[in-house]
């Protein structure tokens, strides 16, 4: 048997309940309820989230999620001062960051290259950060579509200060943060109005 005599895997198509929820119909929350986000929804956010795709499966992004009074003290300092009442709003708030020495990690999650590609980045110290930045970015795409199918509002927000922010809570570590994401249930008047999209005669090319 050949390669085309097999059967195309039929993949599924999430349906027009999951399209609502994860895109069409899902918006960025600017006010949250008084409902608490269980320790299970957050696990289960990181459940779904950590299934994107990176490369060299490298996975760089890590998540702080602050919910103390006293944490969430520490962060707004350093947020934009129009960011921070919907922080401290916020049940959970997500400090999505990545891991400049993410290769030290690749002999576990790409076993066959791992020794191999940690040993060709540990003196390439900027070529770490900016393939970290660029794939914690798209894992971070992912973390907010996890943050949705949890059935949570997200809210992100990169008006702060990362070196603050770095300095309070990863002082020491190969941590730097990228993203403050609140998390919760939309408040009273949660959604500012919808902003157009760029429509796909303006964005897609085909050749
Ligand atoms: C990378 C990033 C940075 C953002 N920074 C902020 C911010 O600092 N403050 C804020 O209020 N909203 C911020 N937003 C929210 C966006 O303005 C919002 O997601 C966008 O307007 C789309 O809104 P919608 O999801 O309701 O359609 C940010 C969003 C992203 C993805």
């Amino acid at each position: 048997m050949s390669l085309t005599d097999r059967e195309p895997q039929a993949l599924d198509v999430l349906d027009d309940a999951g399209r609502k929820v994860l895109f069409t119909e899902a918006r960025t929350a600017n006010t949250f309820a008084e409902v608490a986000v269980s320790d299970d929804e957050l696990a289960l956010i990181w459940d779904l989230a950590r299934w994107s795709p990176s490369a060299a499966n490298g996975q760089p992004l890590r998540v702080l999620f602050v919910r103390t009074d006293e944490g969430k003290e520490r962060l707004v300092r350093h947020l934009d001062e129009g960011n921070r009442a919907k922080s401290l709003q916020a049940p959970a708030v997500a400090v999505l960051a990545y891991d400049v020495d993410f290769h030290e990690q690749m002999p576990t999650v790409f076993p066959a290259r791992g020794d191999m590609l940690r040993a060709a980045f540990a003196d390439q110290t900027e070529k770490r950060e900016s393939l970290a930045a660029y794939n914690s970015a798209l894992q971070t795409g992912v973390f907010l579509l996890a943050v949705r199918a949890a059935g949570l509002a997200a809210g992100p927000m990169a008006g702060f200060d990362r070196a603050g922010v770095d300095e309070e809570f990863f002082a020491g570590t190969s941590w730097r943060s990228h993203l403050v994401v609140n998390i919760g249930h939309p408040g009273a008047d949660p959604w500012f109005p919808r902003l157009p999209r760029v429509p796909a005669e303006d964005a897609v090319a085909y050749a």
